[in-house]
């Protein structure tokens, strides 16, 4: 479902990986939008280490970062203070207008940060999720996730989860009830090949969500870090969540998630923790990262709006969606081969689902790289 790309053979060769991936290239270095393989073959990356890459692969500035912070101190451990953790925090805090912030390493963790807080704050049980969600792999964040694919060789998973119509605010109307301790949704569902709900959905959400005295849980970690032009999606609707989970471009491409929450919604000592959550050289990485992504951040819709006009000149593309740089192209014809074809021809994007193509770039990429990209895309297609 979420294919790899074939390119050069070095990864052919048996190699000590469990099989969980579908890997071709291999990939030595980056530079900006672009990166470059084993025999120095140069890519346009529109997958932008699907969505961690939010500003550039060697960015001089993230670089410097690193290598200050990893000279300083790694990690002193959830058993002390550090200065960059408690900024990212404040810093977290003020861009969702919540409260307080658990880290982690992980868009899976996060997301079991969120189921766990949403149970200890309500004492209720049940979560309703959504048909097509994705939230990770890990045993809680699988069983919010709807794909029985992924689930089948896992059972038991986590009871009390039950997923209803995306976008559709009367389904979930009909099954929530007082016993809901939360609802978990993604504001536009990217594994599920970028599902833009209709406007006001989320609003709607929201609405049955405090009649019904359950949490609004938003998964972000695809769609928030300014993907979609604001920091957080659901800034789209001005909704306030009650927690958040963010992961992905947060920290360019360092392992780093975060559960956000308001409404004095907090764990208590021992509930739950991470030893590397938290970290000196990811929270300042972060913090450098979000830098970058506010001075980024104002241009993202005009470049989702260039790229969706250059894809919608293109034939064989029957339907583009998405907001800002979270896109995805419905094609004539079998992905996959599409997206090999875009390899040899010096542009990554990712085959989902058979007929569609994503596109999570850096959000640095500049027009004349949209425009490349898009030519690579329709030389193929056009001429197949
Ligand atoms: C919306 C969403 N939630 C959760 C996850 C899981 O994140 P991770 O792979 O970092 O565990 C993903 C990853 O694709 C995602 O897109």
């Amino acid at each position: 479902m979420r294919g790899g790309i074939e390119g050069n053979t070095a990864g052919e060769k048996m190699n000590n990986l469990m099989n969980c991936y579908a890997k071709e290239i291999t990939l030595e270095y980056g530079k900006g939008c672009n990166v470059f393989d084993s025999s120095g073959k140069k890519y346009l990356d529109l997958i932008g280490g699907i969505a961690t890459c939010s500003v550039g692969h060697g960015n001089a500035e993230i670089v410097k970062t690193v290598a200050s912070q990893a000279s300083k101190i790694i990690n002193p451990s959830n058993y002390f203070h550090s200065e960059h953790e408690v900024k990212l925090a404040e810093k977290l805090a003020s861009l969702s207008g919540l409260e307080k912030v658990f880290f982690c390493n992980s868009g899976t963790e996060a997301v079991e940060g969120a189921i766990k807080l949403a149970k200890k704050h309500t004492g209720k049980q049940k979560i309703i999720a959504m048909k097509n969600g994705f939230h990770g792999r890990t045993l809680g964040a699988l069983s919010a996730t709807w794909n029985p694919k992924y689930k089948e060789k896992f059972k038991p998973l986590v009871p009390g989860f039950e997923h209803v119509e995306f976008g559709n605010a009367n389904a979930l109307a009909e099954k929530i009830g007082k016993e809901t301790a939360a609802v978990l949704l993604e504001p536009i569902q990217g594994e599920a090949g970028i599902i833009v709900p209709p406007k006001g959905y989320l609003k709607q959400v929201e609405k049955i969500c405090k009649e019904n005295e359950a949490l609004l849980v938003l998964d972000e970690i695809q769609s928030g870090n300014g993907r979609t032009g604001k920091f957080f999606c659901f800034q789209h609707e001005s909704v306030k969540p009650n927690i958040v989970a963010i992961a992905k471009g947060i920290a360019n491409g360092l392992p780093m998630g975060a559960v956000i929450s308001g409404n004095g919604i907090d764990f208590e000592k021992g509930d739950h923790g991470s030893t590397f959550g938290g970290n000196s050289v990811c929270c300042a990485v972060a913090l450098k990262t979000i830098e970058i992504i506010e001075e980024l951040m104002p241009g993202v819709g005009k470049k989702g709006e260039l790229f969706v006009a250059e894809l919608e000149k293109i034939g064989k593309i029957k339907e583009v969606r998405g907001k800002g740089l979270m896109l995805a192209a419905k094609i004539e014809g079998d992905a996959n081969s599409v997206a090999k074809e875009c390899a040899k021809k010096g542009a990554l994007v990712n085959p989902m689902h058979g007929n569609l193509l994503r596109f999570l770039p850096p959000l640095s990429i500049g027009g004349k790289e949209i425009l490349q990209g898009t030519k690579i895309i329709k030389g193929i297609l056009e001429n197949d």
